[in-house]
């Protein structure tokens, strides 16, 4: 089986990602992590170095090659993954994915993200609170689309990592 974990970032996936694989023993992939490993680079530097069009090229090739084999693990993706190139129909196709949307509401992520937005290309531009809110809004209302086409759909927005895990765990 191939847990995946797909949200807005900000969402939890890596920390819930991890969690899991240690409750269930299995293999902890992170999306993210595999491109920087492969380019050298961390996903800022690919973003201002290469472009975003270089980096949804690499998620979409690692993302096909790690669906190919026949191993088991947990997935965290990108925030953006399931919404670019074929991935979402990659994910939806694979017979051993079960892909979870880890819902939280916009002022939760705009708070934890605030905090991080000079390490994050795509939010980095955002001059304050309101803005930043503002854009989170109107990306995750156009994002929601392809992240609502998950099999199971989470609302994390008050919950704990441990609770979320917990809650994969029973609907597996
Ligand atoms: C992105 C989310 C990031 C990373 C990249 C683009 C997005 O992943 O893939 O900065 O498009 O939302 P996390 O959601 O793991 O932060």
């Amino acid at each position: 089986m191939k847990i995946v974990l797909c949200g807005y970032m900000g969402s939890g996936k890596s920390k819930v990602g991890c969690l899991l694989a240690n409750k269930l023993s299995l293999k902890n992939l992170d999306l993210d992590e595999v491109i920087e490993k492969n380019e050298h680079m961390s996903v800022a530097e690919i973003f201002s170095r290469k472009s975003e069009i270089y980096f949804r090229k690499k998620e979409n090739e690692v993302l096909k090659l790690l669906l190919s084999n026949s191993e088991s693990f947990i997935l965290s993706l990108g925030g953006g993954t399931p919404c670019y190139a074929n991935n979402l129909e990659l994910l939806k196709k694979n017979k051993e994915v079960k892909l979870f949307y880890l819902k939280a509401d916009v002022n939760v992520l705009s708070d934890r993200l605030y905090k991080e937005i000079e390490t994050r290309p795509l939010i980095q531009s955002q001059k304050n609170k309101e803005d930043l809110n503002d854009f989170i809004r109107k990306h995750l209302f156009e994002r929601q689309f392809y992240y609502m086409q998950s099999d199971v759909i989470i609302d994390v927005t008050e919950l704990t990592i441990e609770e979320t895990a917990n809650l994969i765990q029973q609907k597996l």
